[in-house]
């Protein structure tokens, strides 16, 4: 990673833990200034004692607590984030694996929800800050999407999850050809199979309700040691951030990550 990061501010959504919290003490590591987003208080709270230990993020870290399903709360989180300043950094991490399940018994409910929440919330937030960045002639967006998206096929009764990160690498690959030459770049990260909350949360549900197929796909994950951990994931990320590239779909270093997680 450059210094290019450092004094910048950065935005990480999901960084009460797993993938987003590792990439936020990446960035605070590299000089950042950091913005902490998700719904858990208690979550946001442990990473900020984290970056506060390692006498990092000057100032302090701001907490944002959202949930980025509620459009109104979502308009109060760039209300709070930007009046702090420009964000320079936007990494869109936090996201849903949910409903599971027959996409025949998904209410169209909660398929909207998911999509508020891996597509709309991402958009909403890169459209509030990219303004901002171009102005400024520089800008980082990233978008962590997942290798689902490479092979829809392989996560049956993940139809929404599947979905999801289609739109919303389909949405960072176009922005990127719009934005190109700005100084801003926009990319997607597929993280790889990593050991987090939401991995064991699919490993703890019910085969008959998710699927044997499914269920029985990600207990052989952490059964065959293929999970790698956040700090692991959250390096391909932070050490492509700093660079020109954009428009690419970024894969973390791990073989693991070549496969649908
Ligand atoms: N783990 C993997 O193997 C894997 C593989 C491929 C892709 N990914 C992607 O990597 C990213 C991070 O996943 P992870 O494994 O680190 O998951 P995780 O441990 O479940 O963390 C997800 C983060 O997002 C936040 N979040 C979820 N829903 C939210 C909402 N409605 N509003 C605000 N914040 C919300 C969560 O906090 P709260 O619950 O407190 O809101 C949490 O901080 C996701 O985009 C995921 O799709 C992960």
């Amino acid at each position: 990673m450059t210094d290019v990061l450092a004094g910048r501010t950065a935005l990480v959504t999901g960084a009460g833990r797993g993938i987003g919290r590792a990439v936020a003490l990446g960035l605070a590591d590299a000089g950042a200034d950091l913005i902490l987003l998700a719904r858990s208080a208690d979550q946001l709270e442990e990473t900020r004692a984290l970056l506060a230990e390692r006498g990092l993020a000057r100032g302090g870290a701001l907490v944002i607590t959202a949930d980025l399903a509620q459009e109104e709360e979502r308009t109060r989180s760039i209300e709070i984030a930007l009046a702090r300043g420009r964000i320079d950094v936007l990494v869109n991490n936090a996201a849903t694996v949910e409903p599971l399940g027959a996409t025949t018994e998904i209410p169209a409910a909660e398929l909207r929800w998911a999509f508020e929440v891996n597509v709309f919330a991402p958009i909403a937030l890169t459209t509030a800050v990219l303004p901002g960045m171009t102005d400024a002639g520089w800008g980082r967006v990233v978008n962590v999407s997942s290798g689902i998206a490479a092979r829809p096929e392989a996560m049956p009764r993940g139809n929404a999850y599947a979905a999801t990160k289609a739109a919303l690498e389909a949405h960072t690959i176009n922005l990127a050809a719009e934005v190109r030459g700005t100084g801003v770049t926009v990319n997607v990260y597929r993280p790889g199979r990593v050991e987090t909350a939401m991995q064991e949360w699919i490993r703890a549900q019910d085969p008959a309700r998710i699927g044997a197929a499914l269920h029985g796909r990600f207990t052989h994950f952490a059964a065959a040691g293929e999970l790698i951990s956040p700090e692991e994931s959250a390096a391909g990320l932070l050490e492509r951030l700093g660079g020109q590239e954009t428009g690419a779909v970024w894969e973390a270093e791990d073989p693991a990550a070549a496969r649908p997680a």
